[in-house]
C-alpha cells in the first residue's frame, strides 16, 4: 500500500499557489489540512444530527448501495437533487423494510440540496475562501450542483465502489470538481478515500443517464481499475481533499467502532453545458448558484 499524501497547511483565505495546482494536476487531488477549524466541524455534525433527529423513517426506506446501485430505480432517490433527503445503510433495515439499529445509526446520507436549502449548510458551501480554492482549480464559473452528508455508520457503514464523479456529473467539456471535508478523522479503519493516484489522465469509464425514465449505465471504455494500487487520502478531523472529476476513488466499508463523517459539494463550471440527462435534475425555481 502506498503512503497517504502529506498534503498542505490549508491557506488561510483559501487561495491556491502555484506548488498546489500542480499538485493536483499530478495526481487529481490536492489535500489541505486544517482547511475548517474543529467548532465549525462540530457545528456542521451538530446540525446534521438535528436533521436526522426530524426525520421519520417510514417516510423514505430507500437504501443507498454502490454494489446493488437498488437507489437508482427510486424515485426518492432521484427527485433528492433540488431537495435535502436521507437515504439508509443498507445493513440498517431487515427484509421486512425496519430499521435494525437506532435511527441516528442508521442513515447512510443526506443529500443532495442542502446547500441551497438548509441555512447550516448553506453559509459553510457559500463563502469567499472557498470560491478562491474554486478558482485556483481553474473553475471559471464555479456552480454549486450537489451536496451530501455522509455518515459512514460505526459498524455498518457501506463501502463506495471505485467510481469517477464525472460518471454522474457530466458536463461538456467535463469540469466537475469534489470537496470532501473530514468532519472526522478518517483512516482506513474507518473507511477514508482511497484514490487511483494520477489515473484523472484516463478516459471517462462509465456514464450515468436518464433514459426513458430509468437511470442506466453506459460502458464508456471497459479497462479494469486496478484498486490495489489505491492511495489511502487519511485526513484529519477540518482537512479538505479536493478531487478531479476523472479521478477514480473509493472507500472500504466501515468496520470498525469509530463514525466518519464527511460532508461534499460538487461544483461544476458555469461555462461547461450540464447535460440534461444527469440523474440530478432541478425545478426551475431552483437554478444553479455560484459562491454568492
Ligand atoms: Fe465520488
Amino acid at each position: 500500500m502506498n503512503t497517504h499524501p502529506a498534503g498542505f497547511p490549508a491557506p488561510a483565505d483559501g487561495g491556491l499557489t502555484p506548488e498546489m495546482r500542480a499538485s493536483f494536476d499530478r495526481d487529481g487531488y490536492l489535500v489541505l489540512r486544517g482547511y475548517v477549524d474543529p467548532v465549525t466541524c462540530d457545528a456542521l455534525r451538530e446540525r446534521a444530527e438535528a436533521i436526522v433527529d426530524e426525520f421519520d423513517p417510514a417516510e423514505a426506506t430507500t437504501i443507498f448501495s454502490t454494489t446493488t446501485r437498488a437507489h437508482s430505480a427510486d424515485a426518492y432517490f432521484r427527485g433528492s437533487g433540488d431537495k435535502v433527503r436521507l437515504f439508509l445503510e443498507e445493513e440498517a433495515v431487515d427484509a421486512d423494510g425496519k430499521l435494525t439499529v437506532e435511527k441516528a445509526r442508521a442513515v447512510n446520507k443526506i443529500g443532495h440540496a442542502m446547500h441551497d436549502l438548509d441555512p447550516v449548510f448553506e453559509a459553510f458551501s457559500r463563502t469567499a475562501k472557498l470560491a478562491r480554492t474554486a478558482a485556483g482549480i481553474g473553475l471559471a464559473e464555479p456552480l454549486l450542483l450537489q451536496s451530501m452528508y455522509i455518515f459512514k455508520q460505526p459498524k455498518i457503514g457501506g463501502e463506495v465502489i471505485c467510481h469517477q464523479d464525472g460518471t454522474f456529473l457530466l458536463t461538456q467539456p467535463e469540469s466537475v470538481i469534489g470537496l470532501w471535508f473530514a468532519l472526522e478523522d478518517a483512516t482506513p479503519e474507518n473507511g477514508c478515500l482511497f484514490a487511483l493516484r494520477g489515473e484523472h489522465t484516463g478516459p471517462l469509464r462509465l456514464r450515468n443517464r436518464q433514459s426513458d425514465g430509468e437511470l442506466v449505465m453506459d460502458v464508456l471504455d471497459d479497462t479494469p481499475w486496478d484498486e490495489q494500487s489505491g492511495v489511502p487520502l487519511e485526513a484529519s478531523k477540518g482537512d479538505v481533499v479536493v478531487l478531479h472529476g476523472r479521478l477514480p476513488h473509493f472507500s472500504a466499508a466501515n468496520r470498525s467502532a469509530a463514525s466518519r463523517h464527511a460532508y461534499t459539494l460538487h461544483l461544476i463550471d458555469g461555462a461547461c453545458r450540464y447535460l440534461d440527462d444527469n440523474w440530478l435534475v432541478r425545478g426551475p425555481d431552483m437554478p444553479l448558484r455560484g459562491f454568492t
